[in-house]
């Protein structure tokens, strides 16, 4: 049983709004799991929705729905979202699944009957709408506690907590040792200056099931429910335990579920997150893998965040970008492209409605989408769409770029492989502009010469198909079907120059992106 390649994203909070954020993380780590299914690997990709806590529970009962027929509503919202992405993950967790629950549980036994665990008392102040004990550093020079934590409460309760002072030791010389850990670096030495300058408190792991009972009871002490986020984290290894992983089964001593697929999926190779959740991933993810016995993930995605027309997105400014509404507009494949060209992994980002339409026609519509339309137009007028014998000409461009994409792929250079892709597609239409192919079609004597041309852009066009599938599946296949080829082309080894075969007969070419200010009928 080989491991396959294992990726993650944060499970969203079933209860807020699906936005630009979102998708963005999903979207670079789907591009990550196609572009790793091209390379040749087996991927298991895992998304999904975390659907314990407070909040879940104060709305439910606003709404005087149950908490679990309130969440099952929402997660149909949330799964539509990842279909209309295009995602091409393998399974989708949601945290209230019987499946996920029982591995939590089981995990809890484990930890609890090793002595990871005390009880205690603490008195202090809550707030209940970041559901988090707050400390004297959260308090403004007046004393009072910043909005943003809502009402806050002074409280004094029993709660579990979780022994990860001992491990901080650990943990550094861990992170130093592995510089990969943490990526991009700036996210590792954010999380190597905290656990330095800092004393990690223990985690208070529960609540009382008085005050909050939507979450996963202890196996041990029913009067309390575990913490969402120590909860949420396990997502990344219950689903594994369900499908019979031996990496997690083994060390949570849990039998393999009878039916479970058997995987070897951990340990992850990349999880994806937002800069916000660093900490949650980066130090208490660690120490509770280090605690349960279980290997680290490969490797922690930092990406940035998004703003538009650099302001921070909320409802409450109704500026939040809604990438449904884009994707109706302009395609999936048009919004996939904007977020992973705009912004490599780590910076913050900016959306605005300009920067998304001058990318659009200059890069979608008169870039590619030009040069496959008039390459395989002129194929068609030219030679009736057949394929003329092979040269070489644009071999040795093709052949870096395919080479270049393939090295920022395996890093997260996700933008970086787009742009390698962007110099194959403007050399290709330089190529046009230079040769200029409809003058060569009204010399006879020049007939050798346009063969030559158009089988260089036929073949670029083929090799295009490939190297951007894994950001623009869609298109990609539209790309093949007008090349007359049969198969998905998702096989990057197949992006070896020549694949075009002469006397082939390629299809009918449609504009992949249609020009959209210019539309109108003189042009058609
Ligand atoms: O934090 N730009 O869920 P969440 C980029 N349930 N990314 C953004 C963003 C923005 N403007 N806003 C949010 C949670 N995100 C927890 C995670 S994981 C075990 C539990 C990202 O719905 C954010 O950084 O608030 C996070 O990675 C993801 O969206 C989900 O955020
Ligand atoms: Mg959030």
């Amino acid at each position: 049983m080989n491991k396959q390649f294992y990726l993650t994203t944060a499970i969203d909070y079933v209860n807020g709004q699906p936005h630009l954020g979102h998708a963005y993380e999903k979207i670079i780590t789907d591009v990550m799991a196609r572009a790793n299914r091209s390379l040749g690997r087996t991927v298991f990709f895992l998304t999904g929705n975390d659907e314990h806590g407070q909040k879940v529970q104060q709305a439910a009962m606003a709404e005087g729905k149950t908490p679990q027929h309130y969440c099952d509503k929402l997660a149909v919202i949330w799964k539509a979202f990842a279909e209309k992405l295009n995602l091409s993950n393998n399974d989708y967790v949601r945290t209230t699944e019987p499946r996920h629950k029982q591995v939590v549980q089981a995990i809890l036994a484990k930890l609890h009957r090793e002595d990871h665990f005390y009880k205690a008392s603490y008195h202090g102040f809550y707030s209940t709408k970041e559901e988090t004990f707050l400390t004297e550093k959260d308090r403004r020079p007046d004393g009072t506690f910043d909005p943003m934590f809502g009402e806050v409460i002074e409280l004094t309760e029993d709660n579990y907590y979780f022994k990860l002072q001992r491990h901080q030791a650990w943990l550094i010389e861990y992170i130093e040792r592995n510089p990969d850990f943490i990526f991009p670096d700036y996210r590792r030495n954010e999380v190597l200056g905290f656990l330095k300058n800092n004393v990690l408190e223990d985690l208070c792991i529960t609540r009382p099931a008085s005050r909050l009972n939507w979450g996963i009871p202890l196996p041990f002490d029913p009067e309390f429910v575990t913490y969402v986020w120590f909860d949420a984290l396990s997502n990344y290894i219950t689903i594994p335990a369900a499908c019979g992983d031996p990496a997690i089964c083994g060390p949570l001593e849990i039998p393999i579920p009878d039916g479970a697929p058997r995987l070897s999926l951990w340990p992850a190779d990349a999880q994806v997150i937002g800069k916000d959740i660093l900490k949650f991933h980066a130090v208490f993810w660690p120490i509770m893998l280090k605690a349960m016995g279980i290997e680290l993930p490969r490797q922690i995605v930092v990406h940035g965040w998004w703003q538009k027309d650099g302001q921070k997105m909320s409802k409450s400014v109704g500026n939040v970008v809604d990438p449904i509404q884009v994707i109706q507009e302009w395609g999936v494949d048009a919004f996939r492209y904007y977020v992973v060209r705009e912004l490599a992994v780590g910076p913050d980002g900016n959306w605005t409605d300009a920067g998304f339409r001058s990318r659009y026609q200059a890069e979608l519509a008169n870039g590619l989408g030009n040069l496959v339309n008039r390459s395989l137009s002129m194929l068609t007028r030219y030679r009736q769409g057949l394929v003329p014998a092979r040269s070489d000409e644009l071999a040795a461009d093709a052949a870096r770029a395919v080479q270049d994409t393939r090295q920022h792929l395996e890093q997260f250079g996700l933008q970086a492989a787009l742009l390698s892709i962007g110099g194959l597609i403007t050399r290709a239409n330089q190529y046009v502009d230079q040769t200029a192919p409809f003058k060569l079609a009204k010399d006879p004597a020049q007939s050798e010469r346009l063969d030559q041309v158009l089988y260089n852009l036929v073949e670029v066009c083929r090799i295009l198909a490939i190297l951007l599938n894994p950001f623009l599946p869609d298109t990609s296949i539209k790309m093949y079907q007008q090349l007359g080829l049969g198969e998905v082309p998702a096989d990057f080894q197949r992006a070896a120059w020549g694949g075009m075969t002469a006397a082939h007969r390629i299809g009918t070419p449609t504009p992949l992106f249609p020009r959209k200010d210019l539309e109108s009928p003189k042009r058609a």
